[in-house]
C-alpha cells in the first residue's frame, strides 16, 4: 500500500521538513493537506539553505511532483512568491512538478486583514495567530462563502468575488482600528497571481487516486502539530485545520485502504510558539539553552514568524496521545543534539489534574491549565552527538532516553535526527 502519512506529534515545529526530506527520496508524490503559509519548513542541503511555506520540501527531490490539497488555504500572491524564490536557488517549480487543488480555498487579503483585526479584538486573549489569514479563509470555507482555487481560471468572476468579500470584511476591519482595504488593488494583485497559477491548477483527489492506483507512494506532508488541531488540539489555541491523520484523507479525497505507515516526528524536547497551555515550560537558563541565541537558522525562532518558541521538557503525555489519535506506526525523535550538555533531562510521564494522576491531556482547557507534570529524570549525555550517524556513535545515555522515549509514547523510534543537514539522521535498527 503505497501511502505514508508525516504527521506533527506536538505544537508543530518538529522538524517534520527535514524528515519529509529524507522520506521523498522513495517517495513519487509528496503531498500536503492542511493548512497554508501559517507553516515553515527548513531544508539544508549543502550550502542551500530553502524556507519553505506551502511547498512541500519533496519539491527539492526532482523525481518528485508535489501536491498542494484541497484540504489547504492557499495565499495566491505569497504561493507565486515562493515558487519565484525556489526557482532562484535553481530548482524549477513548473506545472508538471507542483499540481494545485481546484478544491482548495483562497487566503485573500480581506483574510489576512481580518485574521489581525480579530487578534487585535481578543486582546490579551489572543491566539498568538500566525497573521497569514489562516482562521477567517477556514472560517469562510465552512461558512460557504469562500473562493476556491479553481475560480483562478476564471479572472472576471474572481475580480467579483474578491471585490464582494473586501467589502465585506472591510467594517470588522475598520471597527478593529485598521485602516481599510482597497478592493480594487486587493483584486488587482490576486488576478496577477492567477495568471501565474492557472496552469498548476487540477483535480488533486483524480490526480493522487490515479498514482495510488498505479503503485506510486504518497507522502502526505502534515503541516503543525497534533496539539494545533482544530479538534483534537487544545483549543482554542489551536489553527483552524486538521494536522491530524484524517486530515489527510479528507484534505486529499482518498481512501484509508491506501494508507500502510503513519510517521509521528516529535522534537526531543518541547516547544511552543503563541498563547495556550503548555505544561512543562521552563523559563530562564534552562528555556535559554533549548532556545539557542537565533544566530542559527535551527534555533527555536519561528520560520513564519520570527517570535521565540517557548520550549520544555519533552512532554511524553502529549507523544502518547498524538500517537493515539493518529496511530502512528513509528514516531521520528528530532534535535537530540540540543540536549547534548545537559547534567540531567526530565521527561513528563504524566500529569497529575486535581489530584488525580492521568496518562493522557485532559479534555478542557481550563484542566489542562492546571495540569501539573509528573517528571521522571534520566542522566544527560555530554558527548556532541551531530556528528553520529549509526547506533554505535551514540552514548549510552542518548540510546536510554531514546528507549525511554518510545517506551512512555508506546512506538517505536526507528530514525533520530541530530542536527539540520539532510545526512545527519542516525537509523536505529
Ligand atoms: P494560525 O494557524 O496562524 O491561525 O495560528 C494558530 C496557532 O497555531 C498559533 O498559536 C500559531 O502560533 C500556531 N501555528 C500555526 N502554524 C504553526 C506552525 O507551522 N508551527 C508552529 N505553530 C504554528
Amino acid at each position: 500500500m503505497p501511502a505514508t502519512l508525516l504527521i506533527g506529534a506536538q505544537w508543530g515545529d518538529e522538524g517534520k521538513g527535514r524528515v519529509a526530506d529524507w522520506l521523498a527520496a522513495d517517495a513519487n508524490v509528496v503531498a500536503r493537506y492542511a493548512g497554508g503559509d501559517n507553516a515553515g519548513h527548513t531544508v539544508v542541503v549543502g550550502q542551500k539553505v530553502f524556507k519553505l511555506h506551502l511547498i512541500p520540501s519533496g519539491i527539492l527531490h526532482s523525481s518528485v511532483t508535489c501536491v498542494l490539497g484541497n484540504g489547504m488555504v492557499i495565499n495566491p500572491v505569497n504561493l507565486v512568491r515562493e515558487i519565484d524564490e525556489i526557482e532562484a536557488m535553481g530548482v524549477p517549480v513548473t506545472p508538471d512538478r507542483l499540481v494545485i487543488s481546484s478544491r482548495a480555498h483562497l487566503i485573500t487579503p480581506a483574510h489576512v486583514a481580518l485574521d489581525a483585526a480579530s487578534e487585535k479584538a481578543r486582546g490579551a486573549d489572543a491566539i498568538g495567530t500566525t497573521l497569514r489569514g489562516i482562521g477567517p479563509a477556514y472560517l469562510d470555507k465552512t461558512g460557504r462563502q469562500g473562493i476556491r482555487a479553481g475560480s483562478l481560471r476564471n479572472e472576471e468572476e474572481l475580480a467579483d468575488m474578491l471585490y464582494r468579500m473586501v467589502e465585506r470584511a472591510n467594517p470588522t476591519v475598520v471597527a478593529a482600528g485598521l485602516a481599510p482595504l482597497d478592493p480594487q488593488k486587493a483584486a488587482l494583485d490576486v488576478i496577477v497571481a492567477a495568471r501565474r497559477l492557472q496552469p498548476y491548477i487540477k483535480d488533486v483527489t483524480e490526480y493522487i487516486n490515479t498514482r495510488l492506483k498505479t503503485g506510486d507512494r504518497v507522502l502526505c506532508e502534515g503541516a503543525q502539530g497534533t496539539m494545533l488541531d482544530v479538534d483534537h488540539g487544545d483549543y482554542p489555541f489551536v489553527t483552524s485545520s486538521s494536522p491530524t491523520a484524517g486530515g489527510a484523507l479528507t484534505g486529499l479525497g482518498f481512501g484509508p485502504r491506501y494508507v500502510d505507515s503513519v510517521v509521528g516526528v516529535g522534537k526531543a524536547f518541547s516547544t511552543r510558539v503563541g498563547s495556550g497551555p503548555m505544561p512543562t515550560e521552563l523559563s530562564g537558563d534552562l528555556a535559554s539553552r533549548l532556545r539557542g541565541t537565533g544566530e542559527n537558522f535551527w534555533d527555536e525562532f519561528g520560520t513564519t514568524t520570527g517570535r521565540p518558541r517557548r520550549c520544555g521538557w519533552l512532554d511524553a503525555v502529549i507523544l502518547r496521545y498524538a500517537a493515539r489519535v493518529s496511530g502512528f506506526t513509528e514516531l521520528v525523535l528530532t534535535k537530540l543534539d540540543v540536549l547534548s550538555g545537559f547534567d540531567e533531562l526530565k521527561i513528563a510521564t504524566s500529569y497529575r489534574v486535581d489530584g488525580h494522576e492521568v496518562s493522557m491531556p485532559p479534555d478542557t482547557l481550563a484542566q489542562l491549565e492546571r495540569a501539573e507534570p509528573v517528571y521522571e529524570t534520566l542522566p544527560g549525555w555530554s558527548e556532541d552527538v551531530s556528528r553520529a550517524r549509526q547506533r554505535s556513535d551514540l552514548p549510552t545515555n542518548t540510546l536510554r532516553y531514546i528507549q525511554r522515549v518510545a517506551e512512555l509514547c508506546e512506538v517505536p523510534i526507528n530514525t533520530v535526527s541530530v542536527g539540520p543537514e539532510r545526512d545527519q539522521l542516525v537509523h536505529l535498527s
